[in-house]
């Protein structure tokens, strides 16, 4: 691959779902993107730069595969769990107390599904403790179609429970199948995926009174970051929450939220 190529993949990234690549990482580019030649009947990477440039339909389904192939998926049950406490002791009990209703929350880039679902468990605790339940829609976004197939399905590999889930909390919602483990439709039907940009506008999604946001804007410049967080202020109802991950930061610029700090949990409160 020459720095040229490099360039147009580079920019063509960044320009597209906002993932930054340092001059440094050609080596993780050609690891990754080698596959496409191949899938793609393609002859080089001169070949891929020149048609990631052009509107045909084969560029723009090689283009939905380069993203898909540069995304890291990385994502695992109950990820920084005390979050979730946090959410299914105290957020949740104070939503469904004041809120009339149906309770929206938004996992934005929720990969193979296991926040979204995460985030519903959540629902299932704090609705047995109130001995009523709420009505709460989740929804799960992604840039990658490929991976949100995988959120849908709900079928996870031993492998995939293992990481983050107990035994208990997998024998309540999973059920063994031919091919791996299937989440209960109680915790599955309270959420909905759909394919969408961070990049884009969010006026098409509604407003939340939750969103998770982790593990994802770290891949943008500091720019784009601070672009996608006020944008996701502006979609939180008044006195809405808003997570990132526990080594994210809100920057400065970003108002209207308030940082709250609990024991060894962080999270953010829209100023109502
Ligand atoms: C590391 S995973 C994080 C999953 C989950 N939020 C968690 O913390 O476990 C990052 C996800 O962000 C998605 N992503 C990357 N760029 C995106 C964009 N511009 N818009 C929406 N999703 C994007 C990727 O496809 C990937 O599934």
């Amino acid at each position: 691959m020459t720095p040229v190529e490099y360039k147009i993949i580079q920019q063509f990234l960044s320009q597209s779902c906002g993932i930054v690549l340092s001059d440094t990482k050609q080596y993780l580019v050609k690891n990754r993107l080698t596959g496409l030649l191949t899938k793609f009947d393609l002859a080089s990477f001169s070949e891929l730069a020149a048609t990631i440039k052009t509107n045909s339909s084969l560029s723009v389904r090689i283009k939905a595969a380069v993203v898909d192939a540069m995304t890291t998926n990385e994502t695992f049950w109950f990820r920084d769990d005390t979050q979730f406490t946090e959410l299914k002791e105290n957020i949740f009990p104070e939503i469904f107390n004041r809120k009339r209703g149906t309770v929206k929350v938004w996992s934005a880039a929720c990969s193979s599904g296991q926040e979204p679902y995460t985030i519903s468990m959540c629902v299932e605790d704090a609705s047995n403790k109130r001995g009523a339940t709420p009505s709460v829609q989740i929804i799960g976004t992604d840039i990658s179609e490929s991976i949100l197939q995988e959120a849908k399905a709900a079928v996870y590999s031993d492998l995939a429970l293992s990481r983050g889930l107990d035994v208990q909390t997998k024998t309540r919602f999973f059920q063994k199948t031919h091919d791996g483990y299937k989440l209960s439709s109680s915790v599955a039907s309270r959420v909905r995926f759909q394919q969408f940009n961070l990049l884009k506008p969010f006026s098409v999604l509604g407003r939340f009174d939750v969103i998770f946001c982790r593990n994802v804007l770290i891949y943008f410049s500091d720019e784009v970051k601070r672009d996608i967080l006020s944008r996701m202020v502006d979609m939180l109802e008044p006195g809405g929450y808003l997570f990132l991950s526990s080594t994210e930061s809100m920057p400065v610029t970003v108002k209207n939220i308030e940082s709250i700090r609990g024991g060894r949990v962080r999270y953010f409160k829209k100023v109502s």
